[in-house]
Order: C-alpha cells, then sequence, then structure tokens
C-alpha cells in the first residue's frame, strides 16, 4: 500500500502544497493581525488628541465632564490629569493597572502630538495612549485614553476563528486536488504496468489507450509497438521452426528410402551406384543447410568472424566464374561478365565468394534456358558495386519484402525440384553488412532480376567488423 506510486506523489504534492499554504497563510495572519492592532492603538491615539484638541479650546469643568460622559458609554476609557499629575475625572472608576500606567509616566518625554504607552495588548489588561494638553505654550495635563485589552482579543480571536475556517476549506480542497490529479497521473502508468505483466505471461493482445500526447501517450505507444513486435517474433519463430524441421526432415526422408533400397538384396550393383551418390547429395545438401543455419546462429550471437584483407578484385570474380561454368553450361544459359582490372578491395574474400556464389546460383536456378545472365563490377570512389542481372523468372512483387527472411521461398510448395532452402540471400545480406555494405534488388515478374552489391573501398567504413 505504501509503495504505491499513486500514494507517494499524493503524499508529496500534499506536503508541498500544505507547506506553502501554511507559509502563506501564516505571513497573511501575522500581518492582518499587526494592521488590527495598530488600526485599534491608532484609532485610541486619535480619539484621546480630539479630546485633548477640545480640551485645549475650551478648558472648563463642563468641557471635562462632558467628556467624561460620552467616554462613559463607549468601550474606551479616558482619565483626565492635571499638570500635576492629579486625575481632574475619568469616564470610568480608576483601577491600579491604569493608575500604574499613568504615574510611570514621564511627562516630560511625552511628545506633543501623543504617544502610544502600552501596546502590549497580550500581557497587559490595558492598552493606552497619552495625549498632552499645551495651553499658551505650557504643559497643562494630559489625556489618557485606556481599552481593555479583551477588546483586542476579541478582534483577533474573530480573525483565527476566519482563518480556521478557511485553512480546513483549503486543506479539505488540497487533498481532493491531490487525490485527483495522483489518480490521473498514475492510472495510465498502473494499466500500462499491467499491460505488460500481460505481456510477460505470454498475452500479446495489449489495448492501451495511445490517444495522449505526452509522455505517458507516447510510453502506451511503445508498449504497444513492443507487443506487436513480441507477437510478429513468436509467429516468426513458429514459422521458423516449421520452416527448419520440414528442410531437415525431407533430405532425411530420402536418405532412409534409398538406404533401404540399397540394402535390399534384389538392388543391382548398377542402382546401388546411382543411389548411394543421391545419398551422397542429400548428405551434402544437409551438411549445407545445417552449416548455414550454425552461421546464421552465429551472426545472431555477433559471434561471425569476416577476416578481411586486401584482394584483387577480378581474380576473385574470376575464380567464381570458373565455379559457375558448369552449371551455366548444363542450363544453357547465355553469361556474360565484366570487371575492370584495377580493383583492390579490403573484404573477407571467402564470404563475398559466398555472397556473389549464392546470387549467381538464385540467377542461374531461377532462369530458363537460352536466357542472360550478366554479371558486372563498376568502380566509384569510395565504393565497389557489382551488379549480378538474369532476363529470368523475376519476383512477385508481395514476395519482395521477404525474400531475405530465413527459409523464405517465393515457391511456396517448397518442392525440392530447385533445391533452395531459402536461406541463400539471407546469409549473403548478413555478410554484406557486416562488410558495412549495401544489397539491394529490382525485380518485375516474368522479367528478371537485379541484384546490387555495393561494398566500401576505404577502410574509414569499417567499423563495427569483428576480427
Ligand atoms: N534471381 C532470382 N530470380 C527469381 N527469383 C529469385 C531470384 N533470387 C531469389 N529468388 C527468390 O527468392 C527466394 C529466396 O532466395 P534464397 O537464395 O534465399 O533461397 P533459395 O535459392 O530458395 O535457397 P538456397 O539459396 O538456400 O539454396 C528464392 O526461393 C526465389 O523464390
Ligand atoms: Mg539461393
Amino acid at each position: 500500500m505504501l509503495n504505491q506510486l499513486s500514494l507517494k506523489i499524493g503524499l508529496l504534492f500534499f506536503v508541498v502544497v500544505i507547506t506553502v499554504e501554511i507559509i502563506l497563510f501564516s505571513i497573511l495572519y501575522t500581518n492582518l493581525v499587526n494592521d488590527r492592532v495598530d488600526e485599534v492603538m491608532g484609532d485610541l491615539l486619535a480619539r484621546g488628541n480630539t479630546h485633548r484638541d477640545v480640551l485645549e479650546e475650551n478648558y472648563t469643568s463642563s468641557t471635562l465632564n462632558h467628556v467624561a460622559i460620552m467616554e462613559s458609554e463607549s468601550d474606551f476609557i479616558v482619565v483626565i490629569t492635571d499638570r500635576n499629575g492629579e486625575v481632574v475625572t475619568s469616564s470610568n472608576p480608576m483601577e491600579p493597572k491604569m493608575a500604574a500606567v499613568i504615574e510611570h509616566t514621564d511627562n516630560d518625554q511625552v511628545p506633543d502630538e501623543g504617544v502610544i504607552l502600552e501596546s502590549d495588548w497580550a500581557d497587559e489588561k490595558y492598552v493606552a495612549t497619552d495625549s498632552p494638553i499645551i495651553m499658551e505654550g505650557t504643559h497643562s495635563g494630559h489625556v489618557f485614553m485606556f481599552v481593555d485589552s479583551n477588546h483586542i482579543k476579541e478582534i483577533i480571536s474573530s480573525l483565527t476563528r476566519q482563518f480556521l475556517f478557511i485553512g480546513l476549506v483549503t486543506v479539505i480542497l488540497t487533498i481532493i486536488t491531490v487525490i485527483v490529479l495522483s489518480k490521473v497521473i498514475t492510472q495510465p502508468l498502473v494499466r500500462m504496468k499491467k499491460a505488460t505483466e500481460a505481456l510477460s505471461r505470454g498475452n500479446h493482445e495489449v489495448e492501451l489507450s495511445t490517444s495522449r500526447k505526452d509522455e505517458l501517450g507516447e510510453l502506451a505507444t511503445a508498449i504497444t509497438r513492443l507487443s506487436n513486435d513480441l507477437k510478429r517474433l513468436k509467429n516468426e519463430r513458429n514459422e521458423f521452426l516449421s520452416n527448419v524441421s520440414h528442410e531437415l526432415r525431407t533430405p532425411l526422408t530420402y536418405l532412409k528410402g534409398y538406404t533401404d533400397i540399397i540394402n535390399r538384396e534384389t538392388t543391382s550393383e548398377e542402382d546401388r551406384a546411382r543411389y548411394t551418390k543421391i545419398i551422397q547429395e542429400e548428405t551434402e545438401h544437409l551438411a549445407g543447410l545445417i552449416k548455414t543455419l550454425f552461421e546464421l546462429a552465429k551472426i545472431d550471437q555477433n559471434e561471425f568472424a569476416i577476416k578481411k584483407e586486401k584482394v584483387e578484385f577480378d581474380a576473385l570474380i574470376q575464380k567464381i566464374v570458373e565455379r559457375i561454368y558448369p552449371a551455366i553450361e548444363e542450363r544453357e544459359i547465355e553469361f556474360s561478365y565484366s570487371c575492370p582490372s584495377n580493383v583492390v578491395i579490403s573484404i573477407d574474400p571467402e564470404r563475398i565468394q559466398q555472397v556473389l556464389l549464392n546470387i549467381l546460383d538464385n540467377a542461374i536456378k531461377y532462369t530458363r534456358r537460352g536466357n542472360h545472365v550478366r554479371l558486372e563490377v563498376v568502380q566509384t570512389k569510395h565504393e565497389v558495386l557489382t551488379v549480378i542481372s538474369d532476363t529470368g523468372d523475376g519476383i512477385a512483387e508481395e514476395d519482395m519484402p521477404y525474400i531475405f527472411e530465413r527459409l523464405y521461398r517465393a515457391e511456396k510448395s517448397r518442392s525440392r525440384s530447385k533445391g533452395g532452402s531459402g536461406l541463400g540471400l539471407t546469409i549473403a545480406k548478413e555478410i554484406v553488412e557486416l562488410h558495412n555494405g549495401r544489397m539491394e534488388v529490382e525485380s518485375e515478374l516474368g522479367e528478371g532480376t537485379v541484384f546490387n552489391i555495393s561494398l566500401p573501398k576505404e577502410d574509414a567504413y569499417e567499423k563495427g567488423i569483428v576480427d
């Protein structure tokens, strides 16, 4: 529970917001309290000054009485003294606390505009002001004003009640906002967590809303893409495994069949020799297939070694042409090639030979008698481009995206009449890419196919090579 993200985010928000609110409210509260106290003190002094002004104008016993009577009906208390400090009149009965304030006042220190004598409303019973009466330039008495500290305390406690109420409302609103906010933020995350858990359990049907335009939306899109990729990989793996088992089973069936025939006593020597040859061919095919699968597995684990050396490309081409000549002659295909003689390139000759043989083998295999296969090497400043074209069967548009995939053959029946297993182009492309080269293909069904293999010449391109 405590580890829930929504709770953590919520608590964090709450603590931060409440701290900020407490600080702001405290500042506001203190300022307001000070203002109210200043206001009361200012009023008290102004009232005393008014009485003083009246008395300065008309210092008679009736005026003195009038002032005392006026204040006896208000919250304020007035005490008027003469120049000797003796109380002349007061609105309320004198109390010792008031007398103490009056006694402690140093009359000579009081400025003409009056002074606040006591403002400690928290500890003292009264707060007080003094307004001196000056007649004909001399001190003629004092107007002391008092107000009960409880009067100020009431004002402040009403202010405090208002603040407590507003504070409570703010805390409740903050809690609601924090809960809603943290849910809004964490809900999509919780949904994505559930989706990834389902993914790891093998359920690839992830349904996440990807309509959000923020980081959470991007994350949901990434998870959806990941689940689709996983689904595709799983399908590909199943298909690959069933293709591999098919490819292995077929030659094994042949081997078993022909071994049975050879072992029959009735089989003639001549047939035996023929079948042994077939068994040999099938074994070679099987060994080749397993070797290629093994090489692909090594490429997947980045353990496929490329041993580069400087190679004269035309010599390599010459060697390849010699190797394919018997097949060309057998299939009665026209073949031509051209290669400039000064091409030197840093490659793994065995592997590149394997690439070119694979592609030429395809060109010969998928081209009918009398058609043309051409190999042409052109060099540019940075790369050597080998173009192998044929006027053969071509590749259907729907097959084009898949021909480099493992065990993919356009001929779905996987008949063995053309002998392929669908690994040739996969390994060829991987090898070219390990040389930092590119392999591209253009083809039209019934018209022919063109493979372009470009290999970089310079060492600057040789990053990432396993040596
Ligand atoms: N020059 C070509 N003309 C027509 N189709 C081609 C050509 N090259 C490749 N293809 C198609 O692409 C598929 C894949 O080629 P790839 O070389 O990978 O496999 P393969 O030739 O069937 O088998 P392998 O090369 O492993 O013996 C082929 O089965 C074929 O359908
Ligand atoms: Mg092939």
